[in-house]
Formats: structure tokens, C-alpha cells, sequence
């Protein structure tokens, strides 16, 4: 199974799934505007892999004025998402792949993700930010929440095992946990979130840096210039 097919697959189930594997899941995705300015009116906004709407739902409610292009390579998790927000008609829906998005250059304000960025390789991670940089308007914004690695084998190790413990206490059973770690196994791509750091840098944002974590999970926060 494919990450497009593992995705189609567990859409119906998929927030059940989420709210008892992923700890601190609803804090991380409200973090994602803590340092976004309070002034910042984005009138164009892209979100990178949407699946059923979470993120979408928190994007709508802070910005409703703002049109939204939301980006996912699953056909099923698109359309839970579509069928989500019905009644909302500032929203594009785009079923593309991150390795082939074609965006104008400066066409977003605000470019936002949560958990979805890992499932690309680590070279393909650096490519996906250089192409963000170009979307990006002039003092436009980038924020993502990810699964990162840890800095060494042994910290990314004590995460895992921070986690397990974590997602048992949410209500996880040994099915959901080997559901997610064969997941992981042939669809995620850890990166650790100092390279993350770096990438960002290369590919010229400023002001970057990481703004929350909690075992594997990270929020980073970066600007483009004027
Ligand atoms: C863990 S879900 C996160 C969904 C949502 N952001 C949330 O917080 O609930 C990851 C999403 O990324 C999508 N995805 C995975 N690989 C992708 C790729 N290469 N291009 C576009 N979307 C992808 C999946 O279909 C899935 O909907």
C-alpha cells in the first residue's frame, strides 16, 4: 500500500485515530499561530496536506475573510475534507503531490501545515521549502507542525518510547500502535529538526526558528524578507 492508498484507506476513521496517537495533537495545531502577527491579514493562504480538515477548520475560523488552496495526494482525504466545509466557497481544493506543486511565484501570504511534510524524503523536504520561499509573498509567512527525529539515535529513541506510552494513555490500543508504526515504517521520513532549521535557512527564509515541541512533534516559524 502506497501513502496515497494507506491515506484513502483510514480517511473515515482518521480523526478518532489522530486524537488518540497523536499527544498534545490540538495544542500543536493552535500553536501554529501563536507567532503569526495579529495584524497579518493574509488574503491568499496554502495549506500542505489538508487530509479530513483539522488544520483547515482552525485556518477558516482565524482567517474567514482569506481564500485557501489546500493541497493533499489523497483523492479520499480530499473529499472528507470537500464534504467538511460544503457550505464554504473561498476554498480550492487541489489533489497534487508536494514533489509537483506549480504555483505562481509570490502568490501566498501565508503558506501552513500540520504532520504531513515527513511523508516526503529528506531531499525533497529541501526542495518542497525552496519552492515554499518562492510562493511566498514578501513578508509573507511559513509554519509547519512535523514529526522530527531526534538530534541523536538514542534522544529519537527515548521519543519513540515517550510516544508509545503517550498514545497507550490517550486510549491507543496495540492495534492503532501497529497500525502507525507500520505506517511510519514505509510512508514517514523523520528529518531532525536542526537540518530542518538549516533548510529553512538555505532556502532564505529569516527569522526561523522552532516555536513548540513535545516528544517528536515540532512547530517551526519562518518569514520571508521584504
Ligand atoms: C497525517 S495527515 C495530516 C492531515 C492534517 N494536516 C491533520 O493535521 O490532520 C498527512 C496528510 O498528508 C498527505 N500526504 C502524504 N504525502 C503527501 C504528498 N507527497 N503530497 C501531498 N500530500 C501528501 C496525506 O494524504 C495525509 O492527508
Amino acid at each position: 500500500m502506497n501513502v496515497e492508498e494507506f491515506y484513502d484507506s483510514i480517511s473515515k476513521e482518521y480523526a478518532d485515530l489522530l486524537d488518540r496517537t497523536i499527544p498534545r495533537y490540538r495544542e500543536m495545531l493552535s500553536t501554529l499561530f501563536h507567532y503569526i502577527p495579529d495584524d497579518f491579514a493574509p488574503k491568499n493562504i496554502l495549506e500542505l496536506g489538508c487530509g479530513t480538515g483539522n488544520l483547515t477548520e482552525q485556518i477558516i475560523h482565524r482567517y474567514p475573510a482569506s481564500m485557501l488552496t489546500v493541497v493533499d495526494l489523497s483523492s479520499e482525504m480530499i473529499e472528507a475534507c470537500r464534504s467538511r466545509f460544503k457550505s464554504i466557497n473561498s476554498i480550492s481544493y487541489d489533489q497534487t503531490d508536494f514533489r509537483n506543486l506549480k504555483y505562481e511565484g509570490n502568490s501566498f501570504d501565508l503558506v501552513i501545515s500540520s504532520i504531513s511534510i515527513h511523508h516526503i524524503a529528506d531531499s525533497d523536504k529541501q526542495l518542497l521549502f525552496d519552492k515554499v520561499y518562492s510562493f511566498i509573498k514578501p513578508n509573507g509567512v511559513f509554519t509547519f507542525a512535523d514529526q522530527c527525529k531526534g538530534s541523536t539515535t538514542e534522544i529519537y529513541q527515548k521519543h519513540m518510547d515517550a510516544w508509545k506510552r503517550e498514545a497507550f494513555k490517550l486510549g491507543s490500543t496495540g492495534e492503532d500502535w501497529n497500525i502507525w508504526m507500520d505506517h511510519q515504517e514505509r510512508h514517514d521520513f523523520h528529518a531532525a529538526a536542526e537540518d530542518q532549521l538549516i533548510w529553512l535557512t538555505d532556502a532564505s527564509f529569516k527569522n526561523i526558528d522552532i516555536v513548540w515541541r513535545n516528544l517528536l512533534w515540532t512547530v517551526f516559524y519562518a518569514e520571508k524578507s521584504k
